[in-house]
């Protein structure tokens, strides 16, 4: 994205890149979307995507691809073992980052389960800045727990802060000293960190818990999922960094860590995921586990044609016109909210626009789920799908008691050059419209709720009848109007 200056003195984020593939969408009534709604379960997860006209659930395996990774992806190897395809991914992850080591995994989250099942052990603490839903639940599972020492301003929804994202290295040294360094599994960054809002942390932070991991021989991890949106950030915000590569910054970032795993659905712009490594005795620890849980080490559950559109993504995200298009879409989002009084988090994060629904809903109690009843208003009242970050996404604890979440947030992400400004603008419009009505929007009571990560396909249902009055104020006020 070039960010340039209008006659009229404003800025306005340019798309450097042309559309040369579209996919129809369709707008349907708004007495459909809630019969959808409802068929869903009051659940986004669980809506049909022919429904939706903005889905804005995630970026995860939905960014745009470009003409060179649907060029590569002809040009795969595809052989069991061996791949050429597979030496390409290593070679340009080696190139980057500079780790000697690579294991290939089916997305993130399979990554996470190799790391947890070597790394953790039963009564073992993983620090890090802040969870990951899937990260969590595989170290809770391993018997591990997790100690959360985001930076104070981190939880709050708004700030100037820039880096967000960022580890309180006091708190970190703290929990260390307060458990032993023997019961540190590891420390672990969340780059671009997911659930508070897509937020940064600097290359400075990064360095300073090094140092700690250092001082007390633990391993630092990294979730390079998010790594795109944060390397724009690090260049854009961190006055150390403004005349750095992205090239450069990543490789700084990269030498800092032991480990580096990664969802390639975010980062690299197609699908899969894998793990970097440092040092060979690490990779002996986890190799086993590629084979039995995800496929032969040169391939790891992923298709080769995926991997070489990963290979060329993540050629791509060493590109500052490629990564800025998120972050700015989301800019201007955020930007326009905050202009019509929309409780959201600031400043701009990566990923995408993330609504306060606790102050959005200021009457609608954490128990019934803002975050969620949020939610399904936005698709009933604009046919775009959001997802619930806050305590629908939280796990109850083992005595059935809710974990009530620090945030309630509905997360409307921005999928990289998929959706045009005038997309984005009609749905800051129906969010307005909604912001407007927000005393009609009730809660939500979980009618089926499974036990492990609920959020997927966990069923609920509104309290009282507060869907038939928004649907009969949105025809009201918008007419015949879609
Ligand atoms: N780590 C982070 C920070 C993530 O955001 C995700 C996925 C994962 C790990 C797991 O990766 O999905 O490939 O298994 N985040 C998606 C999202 C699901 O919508 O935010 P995965």
């Amino acid at each position: 994205m070039a960010n340039v200056r209008l006659f009229s003195g404003a800025k306005m984020p340019l798309e450097m890149h042309k559309v040369r593939i579209v996919q129809k969408l369709n707008l349907r009534p708004v007495e459909y979307r809630h019969e959808a709604m409802t068929a869903a379960g009051n659940n986004t997860f669980l809506l049909q995507n022919d429904d939706v006209f903005l889905d804005m659930l995630t970026d995860s395996g939905v960014n745009a691809m470009s003409d060179r990774q649907q060029a590569a992806m002809l040009t795969a190897d595809d052989s069991y073992a061996g791949s050429a395809t597979y030496t390409r991914l290593e070679s340009r992850l080696h190139e980057i980052f500079g780790m000697d080591y690579f294991l290939p995994t089916h997305q993130g989250r399979a990554a996470e389960n190799i790391l947890a099942q070597v790394l953790v052990t039963p009564g073992s603490v993983v620090p890090m800045n802040y969870h990951f839903t899937t990260t969590k639940a595989h170290i809770v599972l391993n018997g591990g727990s997790v100690e959360e020492l985001i930076c104070d301003a981190g939880l709050e929804i708004t700030s100037d802060e820039p880096f967000k994202g960022n580890m309180d290295i006091d708190k970190l040294v703290a929990c260390i000293e307060s458990n032993g360094p023997d019961k540190i599994a590891f420390v672990r960054m969340e780059t671009g960190t997911n659930l508070i809002g897509g937020q940064p942390h600097s290359l400075e932070n990064l360095a300073a818990m090094r140092e700690v991991c250092d001082k007390y021989g633990l391993l630092l991890v990294m979730d390079a999922s998010l790594l795109a949106d944060n390397l724009y950030f690090i260049k854009t915000r961190e006055a150390a960094c403004k005349d750095m590569s992205i090239r450069e910054i990543s490789r700084r970032i990269a030498d800092l860590c032991d480990i580096m795993y990664f969802s390639a659905r975010k980062l690299g712009c197609a699908r899969g995921g894998g793990i970097c490594v440092r040092t060979d005795e690490l990779y002996r620890l986890m190799r086993g586990l590629v084979p039995l849980y995800e496929g032969f080490l040169t391939y790891g559950g992923m298709s080769v044609r995926e991997i070489e559109a990963i290979t060329v993504g993540l050629d791509e995200t060493m590109d500052e016109d490629m990564i800025s298009q998120g972050p700015q879409f989301i800019e201007h989002m955020v930007d326009q909210l905050v202009a019509r009084g929309v409780p959201v988090v600031t400043p701009a994060g990566g990923l995408g626009c993330h609504i306060d629904a606790m102050r959005f809903l200021d009457h609608v109690p954490q128990t019934e789920y803002p975050a969620g009843a949020l939610g399904t208003a936005m698709y009933i009242a604009g046919g775009v799908r959001g997802m619930e970050r806050g305590t629908l996404s939280e796990q109850r604890d083992p005595d059935g008691n809710e974990t009530l979440a620090n945030m309630e947030l509905l997360r409307l992400a921005m999928p990289r050059r998929v959706f045009t400004l005038s997309q984005v603008d009609y749905a800051i419009d129906r969010i307005d419209w909604l912001y407007q009505n927000r005393d009609l929007v009730g809660g939500l009571v979980f009618t089926e709720e499974p036990e492990i990560l609920r959020f997927f396909y966990g069923r609920l249902a509104p309290v009282g009848d507060w869907q038939d009055k928004l649907v009969a104020k949105f025809r009201a006020d918008f007419g015949d109007s879609l």
